[in-house]
This record gives structure tokens, C-alpha cells and sequence, in this order.
């Protein structure tokens, strides 16, 4: 069965269960995870009753889609995602966010949790990605195109939408929420960077390291949909500090930085929903 009509399984299997998928969909990364609960929901369905999608095996990860509102606004959670380090392939990854966009959800809000590669970024500090580096090592468009998901040669000048940049620094800015900004390097992982590499990644022109998002920004954008990206720094990355990095340290940097993101991105999902009607 090839990869579109997995997509087109998965698919039915959530509209039969979820009427008018959701225009905006909210990806929540470690640290993020209570935002889920302050959802008003309408349906909890676990990546796991999903045809063909796999669920994520990392602790702080627990896969299931959310539907609900987060305030007034109607919006579906990814809670979870899958990530390359964990074995599985790009077209695994990228799977459940092809599924989605297939049912109509037109803008992705990408969360993660990064290092900061200088120390002008600090950790708890809420970074939008205007731009990525992609060092994972490989692209998940790699293989057969399929021209119903979009063209061979995806052009990816304007990977994070600008408009919707313009408005996460509104909300910013409404919120009182300091935001900074920044280029977000994508890496395979799963062990942490040597501070060599991070000397490497600053001089590329980085400002975070990860291990998530890019495969999803580079699929969606693929697909036409609009995306936007914002990192908590959970942590300066190797060498930055000579502290030793803990995946502890980040999952407790991300709860502290928790009210801040949430009242971030609430504003600006609220205002994105009033636009989208
Ligand atoms: N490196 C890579 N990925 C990360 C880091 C880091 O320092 N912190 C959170 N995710």
C-alpha cells in the first residue's frame, strides 16, 4: 500500500470520529505538555487507534491527537510527535502531519524544546524560528513524489510563514511575553551535541539545536500549508555552559517556561481563530 493511501486510511479513520477537522493544529513539545489539559475537549484519540501511524516511545511524548478549543478557538493537539532518533523513518514522522493537512488543517504551530547556541539565548527563553538548518542527514521528501502532496522541487524561502511570524511577535507584544528570534538547526540526535559541533552549528549561523520540527516543516510547506515554529530553550547546548546536559535539566526548564509559552501562544491562537472565523 503506497504512502497516499495510508494517508487516505488514516484519514477517514479520524473524520468518521471527528466532524470539521480543525483549521489550526497546535504541536506540543516536551515541556508543553499541560497546555493539553487546559484544552475544553471534544475527543481525545490516541496515535495508536490511528491506521498506520506509530506511536512515540520517548517519555514526556505520549502520542494522541486533541481536539477542542483553547479558549474560544476550535483547534486540534498534537500531543506528541514521532522523532528520527527513534528509529523510525522520515516518512513515519512526517506521516501524521500529511494526515492531518489531508483533513484540511491549514496552519501547523510547531513546538520544541532547544538548546540555546550562545549565551545572548537563555534557557526559559521562548525563541520564533525564522529559519532552519537542516543537518538531520536527510530530507523526508526523499523518494517518490507524489504531485497530489505537492511538486518534487519544493521551494523553501518562506518555510516559516512570515505573516503568521508577524503575528506570534503581536502577541508577543500584547502579552508582554519576551519572544526572541532565531534559526533553529535540525539535527538527528539521539545523543547530545559535542561542543565542538555546537562551535560548528554557531558559526553556520544558528541560534538553537534540535531534534524535531524540521521533517514536519519541510512536509507541510511540501503541502502548501502554512507553519510556524517556536523553541523553548530548555538548556544552552554543549560547551555553552560547562554544565553536562541532562534530559532532566530540559523537561524542568520547559516547565518553567510553561506559563509564558502558554500565554503566548493562547493569544495568539485566540487572534488566528477570530481571522479564520
Ligand atoms: N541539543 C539537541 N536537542 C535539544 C537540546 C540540545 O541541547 N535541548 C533540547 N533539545
Amino acid at each position: 500500500m503506497n504512502v497516499l493511501s495510508r494517508i487516505a486510511e488514516a484519514q477517514r479513520a479520524i473524520a468518521a470520529r471527528v466532524k470539521n477537522f480543525p483549521e489550526i493544529v497546535l504541536v506540543t513539545g516536551s515541556g508543553l505538555a499541560g497546555l493539553v489539559d487546559t484544552l475544553s475537549r471534544e475527543i481525545e484519540i490516541p496515535f495508536g487507534e490511528i491506521p498506520h501511524l506509530r506511536s512515540s516511545t520517548v517519555q514526556g511524548h505520549p502520542g494522541r491527537l486533541v481536539i477542542g478549543r483553547l479558549g474560544q478557538t476550535r483547534l486540534a493537539v498534537m500531543h506528541g510527535r514521532l522523532h528520527y532518533y527513534e528509529g523510525y523513518s522520515m516518512e513515519d514522522v512526517v506521516f501524521p502531519f500529511r494526515v492531518l493537512a489531508r483533513l484540511g488543517a491549514s496552519v501547523f504551530v510547531l513546538t520544541n524544546a532547544a538548546g540555546a547556541l550562545h549565551t545572548s539565548i537563555q534557557p526559559t527563553d521562548l525563541v520564533l524560528l525564522t529559519d532552519h538548518i537542516n543537518l538531520m542527514g536527510t530530507n523526508p521528501l526523499v523518494g517518490k513524489n507524489y504531485d497530489e502532496l505537492g511538486v518534487r522541487f519544493p521551494d523553501m524561502s518562506h518555510l516559516y510563514d512570515p505573516d503568521l511570524c508577524e503575528k506570534v511577535r503581536a502577541s508577543a507584544e500584547r502579552t508582554g511575553v519576551p519572544l526572541r528570534e532565531g534559526i533553529y538547526v535540525g539535527l538527528h540526535g539521539p545523543s547530545y551535541e559535542t561542543p565542538a559541533e555546537i562551535r560548528m552549528y554557531r558559526m553556520l549561523g544558528g541560534d538553537v539545536v534540535g531534534m524535531s520540527t524540521v521533517p514536519e516543516a519541510i512536509a507541510l510547506h511540501h503541502m502548501g500549508k502554512r507553519v510556524v515554529g517556536i523553541s523553548c530553550v530548555t538548556n544552552y547546548a554543549a560547551g555553552v555552559s560547562p554544565a553536562p546536559l541532562v534530559h532532566d535539566e530540559v523537561l524542568e526548564n520547559g516547565r518553567k517556561a510553561y506559563h509564558n509559552f502558554s500565554s503566548l501562544l493562547s493569544d495568539f491562537v485566540d487572534n488566528l481563530g477570530r481571522s479564520h472565523g
